[in-house]
């Protein structure tokens, strides 16, 4: 039996390759799309998440906006990566696919509660609608088979401000009411996400596809842009498609059962997931945390998979 998931996003073209991920996928039955404001705000995350359900071809899938701002700041936004879009690279259009009547939280609360135990949450961009859901509803706690999100670093520490990642920061707040839900959760963070790196080879063999090959390639291309001349090396981080590579074979992947709590106080510190990673506090382990990747094994079944379509 497949596997039900919700996937949480903001895209965001590494979320649009994440998505078209899952979807191609048999081991997974994406139950729906939350839209959440990230990248760019909600009303455009929401519309990119129907467009990429159209070029997936699997308009079957129900997409729903979500929350508009974090739970307790002003939302901040990442253009400055992803463009205005969200999905530059790309030509964006208004989808025919229309928006699923109502409030994304109130969608993962009653898929939750129709399926206990069943579902895992794929949050992909900052975790305001999780957050959101768990306020609301403080029996899912139990209900949620699994969170598994990508955000937050350890080693390599920000991207957004040298201490946090921007998932994490943007809502530090919700972050804080995930990790300390006593939910089960895997973390894919920097750390790894920055060992996936977009190569010229890699790029070219989506591109040998065809049609959503060469879509990915024209998103990764844009976005490369900025994260070579930010980091150097040979290629971006395609951040978001690692959860859910990692449903699909977690043994591409190794990490550690630890400690993470969530930096909500200082602004300087904004964010930070302060990872327990060496076990020096006696806090109780609340995460799955990823340390490694197997990235030609990653790229591998990324390859195969957007070859299905
Ligand atoms: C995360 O932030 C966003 O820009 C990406 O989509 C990814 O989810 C990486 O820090
Ligand atoms: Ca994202």
């Amino acid at each position: 039996m497949a596997q039900k998931i919700i996937i949480d996003t903001d895209p965001g073209q590494d979320d649009a390759v994440a998505i078209l991920l899952a979807l191609a996928s048999p081991e997974l039955e994406v139950r729906a799309i939350t839209a959440v404001a990230g990248n760019v705000p909600l009303a455009l995350t929401q519309r990119n998440a129907r467009i990429v359900c159209e070029i997936a071809g699997r308009t079957d899938v129900p997409v729903l906006a979500g929350c508009d701002a974090p739970l307790k700041r002003p939302l901040v936004t990442a253009e400055h990566v992803h463009g205005k879009t969200g999905l530059d690279g790309v030509d964006v259009y208004e989808p025919e696919l229309p928006l699923t009547e109502g409030h994304a939280v109130d969608r993962i609360i009653e898929e939750l509660r129709a399926a206990p135990g069943e579902i895992i949450l794929c949050p992909l961009g900052p975790l305001t609608n999780i957050a959101a859901a768990l306020q609301k509803a403080p029996d899912i706690a139990g209900k949620i088979a699994r969170i598994v999100l990508m955000g937050g670093a350890y080693f390599e520490v920000g991207n957004i401000t040298p201490a946090a990642e921007f998932n994490i920061y943007v809502d530090p707040e919700a972050a804080a009411v995930v990790f300390g839900s006593g939910v089960p959760i895997t973390v894919l963070p920097l750390d790894v996400t920055h060992k996936v790196l977009t190569t010229r080879a890699r790029i070219d063999a989506f591109r040998a596809l065809g049609r959503i090959g060469e879509t990915v390639a024209a998103w990764t291309d844009f976005f490369e842009r900025f994260d070579v001349a930010k980091y150097g090396g040979e290629g971006a981080p395609l951040h978001d498609p690692c959860v859910i590579a990692w449903l699909l074979k977690p043994e591409l992947f190794s990490g550690r059962e630890i400690n993470v709590e969530i930096e909500v106080e200082s602004e300087l510190t904004r964010g930070m997931t302060v990872a327990d990673w060496w076990g020096v506090t006696d806090r109780p382990k609340n995460a799955l945390f990823i340390g490694d990747v197997d990235a030609d094994g990653f790229f591998e079944l990324l390859t195969e998979r957007l070859g299905r379509y």
